[in-house]
Formats: structure tokens, C-alpha cells, sequence
């Protein structure tokens, strides 16, 4: 294994630092920086000069932007301004994944022989790789050669996070919960704003060049935010998606400032719903079964800095979950959330890692997921509620929560769970209207 893995290295692989961090990883016990100890006997000044450049690269602050930044940029779009955009993601992204590889490097030596752990970071040094060697963008054709090049760097990232819950959730054991959460919590900020970054981009040179984005159905937009987004419309949507596919599913009673639009990413907003009134329909199937559920209430109120959206459901409460307090659910520490640790979770996890398309992030691409494997579900399996309503061929791999916790604190946001046990629960979420809040410090 070693030698082959000099030889990888001989031939100039971009792999070859993450090799090391496999064989340090496996070989140096006692390292805790795991990319130091092989540096003697392999390939030294190309190591050198690499972690020279990540080190270059990892001084520098992230370049934080607001969500009105995005849109004014974006507005008044021409060559000029698309180059520019094109050049910004092309310097910032590898500044930011440089933090990010920094603080893998420093995770104990337990935590990063988890083969999903180590996957990640060789991506990540591949991807840093890639954008730190890309040439400066100077013409409408670079910039159509560097949209391809994002879109393949997303695709191919696509299991990240459940890659990662999964290397986590497995290391967990040896990690503190503030620690592990915290960490947790930068990789996935940042990693949600190198997403925002490149899709954004994306989003404007498809609409320079006169392509329509095929999420936008004719709304509002500038780039991927939509400045007039309907928050009521957007619970519409993913109610009737889930109860679509529900035969069960409580109805969803929508009130409070039916008229609100706020210029905010749809997909992130479609996410945090879905997942939140998937949560509550879930619950309020299984604490009622065998008779009609009670309705959930989602109540949207716009304030004057900032759109709140509660949805109330009678799903029994947080009781169940084993959870000390509803915040332990955003945990991916099994010491806060045991269920991490179960092994449906960690099996699901496992599928959804080594799945070709990862973990599909719209609510779209869910659905769509959904519908196909509800295709394949044998007729007649009313084994329990949910597998009666529907969900059971959706794995549960944990994310939904904890995700929205991260798209809704991303641009300032916050997401709170107040539970009354053995009644229901209600889920305030809370999203800055005026777009003025940077980006979350972790990126
Ligand atoms: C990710 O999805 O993890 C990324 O970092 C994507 C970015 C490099 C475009």
C-alpha cells in the first residue's frame, strides 16, 4: 500500500497530499498535524511548496459578503462586471477552503483516520488545488470554461456532508460535543458559502447569456436570490409536495402576513421548510395513529428587520428523541443526540455517502428522489405510520435539522424548537429581511 501510494506520489498526483494524510494517518500515531510527518521521506519540497501555499493562502480573511451585496452586484450585470464576479470566486474560494483544510489538519489523529473524514479532505485539497492553479479569467469565453469547471467541483462534492456527519458521527466517542460541534459548524458555513459563491455566478453568466435558470419559473431574481420571494407561496409548495406523497399527511393551515415577500435564496428557504414541516408532519402522524391528524400551523409574520415563521404542530413533543434539550438536536455529537450513534443512522449515512448523487440539496431534486423510489416500493407495506404516510424509503440520515440551523444562521437568521411534551412542538425561524448581515463569521 505504501509503495503504491509513493508511486501516485512520484507521478505528480494532485493526490498526493491527501496520500499523505492517509499514510500519516495509518503510520504516525502521535501526529496530530498528520500532513508533517511524512514530510521527510516523500516528495519534500513539493510538499513544501504546497503547504507554503495553503498556509499563504489560509492567512488570509475570507472576503465576507452581505445578501445585498449579491444583488447589487449582480443587478446591473455586463462583461465587465460577470469577469469580475468570476475572478472574485476564483481567488476567494481557495482562501476559504485553505481555513477549512487548516482545521482538519488540526483534528486529533483519531478523528482523521475515519476513512469518510480523510475523503474529505482529499477533495478539499484537490479542489484547493484546482482553483489555486485556475488562470485569471479574462474573456465571456474563459468565464463559460470556468462555469463548467464550477458545476463539475459541485457535482463531485456532493456527499460532503454526509461524508462527513458520517466520519463524525463515527468519531464521535472521541471528540468533546463543543468541539465536534463547532467544528462541525465551520465546515458547513463555509462550505454553504462556497456553494452560494459558485452557484451565484453560475446563476448570473447563464442569465447574461441569456439562459433562463430552470429554478427561477419565471420570479424575480438576481442570480440565485430572488428578491421578491413569497414566504406563503413557499410553504404552499413543500406542504403540497409532502402531502402528495403522504396518504396521511395532516393539512397545513397557513396565517399571519399572507402577503410577505422578502429577497432572500429560495433554495434555502424551500430546504428549511420542507425539512422543518416534514419533521412536524411526521410527528403528528405517528403520535396520531389511525385517526385523522390535527392540523399543523404555520403563522408568518414580518416584522421590521426580520421575516418569523412559526410552524405549530400536535406531534407529541421532543419527548421521544431522548434529547436533554431541543437544541441537542442541531448536534452531531452522539453525547448530545444518541441517535447519531444508532445503526439505521449510520447505515443510511453510508448509503447516501457512497451515492452517486450525494445528498440532493433542493426541495426539487428531494421530491424527485422520493417519487422514484416510491416507484419502486412494493404496494401493501403498512407496516407502521410512516411507512403508511410514505416517508420510510427516504433514509433518515439525520442532516435535516442541523442543516436548517446552518441556512438559517447563515445570513444571521436563527432557528429555535420549543417543545410541550406529550402536546407538540413549535419551530420559530427567524431571517434577517434587510439582507445588510454578513455572511456567518466561519466561512
Ligand atoms: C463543496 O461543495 O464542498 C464545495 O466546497 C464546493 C466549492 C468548491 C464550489
Amino acid at each position: 500500500m505504501r509503495l503504491s501510494c509513493r508511486r501516485r506520489l512520484r507521478n505528480g498526483s494532485a493526490l498526493s497530499h491527501s496520500s499523505m494524510f492517509k499514510i500519516a494517518a495509518r503510520r504516525a500515531p502521535q501526529c496530530p498535524h498528520l500532513c508533517r510527518s511524512e514530510s521527510t521521506s516523500l516528495s519534500q519540497h513539493r510538499l513544501f511548496y504546497q503547504n507554503k501555499q495553503l498556509e499563504l493562502h489560509a492567512a488570509k480573511e475570507a472576503n465576507r459578503l452581505t445578501l445585498r451585496q449579491l444583488v447589487f452586484f449582480g443587478r446591473s450585470m455586463d462583461e465587465d462586471r460577470l469577469i469580475k464576479s468570476a475572478n472574485y470566486v476564483r481567488t476567494e474560494l481557495p482562501v476559504r477552503i485553505a481555513h477549512r483544510l487548516r482545521d482538519m489538519q488540526k483534528l486529533p489523529f483519531i478523528v482523521v483516520t475515519q476513512e469518510e473524514v480523510a475523503k474529505v479532505y482529499e477533495l478539499y485539497w484537490i479542489a484547493f488545488e484546482k482553483f489555486r492553479l485556475y488562470p485569471p479569467i479574462d474573456t465571456l469565453e474563459d468565464n463559460a470554461a470556468f462555469c463548467q469547471f464550477l458545476s463539475t467541483i459541485l457535482r463531485e462534492h456532493s456527499t460532503v456532508i454526509p461524508s462527513l456527519s458520517l466520519g463524525l458521527s463515527l468519531a464521535s466517542p472521541h471528540f468533546s460535543p463543543d468541539a465536534l460541534d463547532s467544528f462541525m459548524r465551520r465546515m458547513l458555513v463555509s462550505r454553504i458559502s462556497r456553494r452560494v459563491l459558485a452557484e451565484h455566478h453560475i446563476a448570473l453568466s447563464e442569465i447574461h447569456s441569456g439562459k433562463h435558470t430552470s429554478a427561477s419559473h419565471g420570479e424575480p431574481h438576481v442570480g440565485i436570490i430572488f428578491t421578491g420571494l413569497n414566504v406563503k407561496r413557499c410553504i404552499e409548495k413543500c406542504a403540497n409536495l409532502l402531502r402528495q406523497r403522504g396518504r396521511e399527511w395532516p393539512e397545513v393551515i397557513i396565517d399571519g402576513h399572507l402577503e410577505t415577500n422578502f429577497a432572500y435564496i429560495k433554495e434555502h428557504l424551500e430546504y428549511t421548510i420542507f425539512e422543518l414541516l416534514k419533521n412536524a408532519m411526521r410527528a403528528t402522524t405517528s403520535h396520531h395513529p389511525g385517526a385523522a391528524p390535527p392540523p399543523i400551523r404555520a403563522t408568518i409574520v414580518a416584522g421590521a428587520n426580520e421575516v418569523s415563521i412559526r410552524i405549530s404542530d400536535q406531534g407529541g413533543g421532543l419527548y421521544h428523541t431522548g434529547v436533554k434539550t431541543p437544541s441537542d438536536l442541531f448536534s452531531f455529537s452522539h453525547i448530545r443526540n444518541a441517535a447519531r450513534l444508532q445503526n439505521s443512522r449510520i447505515g443510511a449515512l453510508r448509503t447516501v455517502s457512497s451515492s452517486p448523487h450525494g445528498m440532493r440539496a433542493t426541495v426539487d431534486e428531494q421530491v424527485g428522489r422520493w417519487h422514484q423510489n416510491l416507484a419502486s416500493e412494493p404496494e401493501g407495506n403498512d407496516a407502521d405510520p410512516e411507512t403508511d404516510a410514505g416517508i420510510a424509503p427516504h433514509p433518515r440520515i439525520g442532516i435535516g435539522l442541523p442543516m436548517s440551523n446552518i441556512f438559517a444562521t447563515y445570513f444571521g437568521g436563527s432557528l429555535e424548537l420549543v417543545t410541550m411534551d406529550g402536546w407538540g412542538t413549535d419551530v420559530y425561524l427567524r431571517l434577517p429581511k434587510l439582507g445588510t448581515n454578513l455572511e456567518g463569521i466561519e466561512v
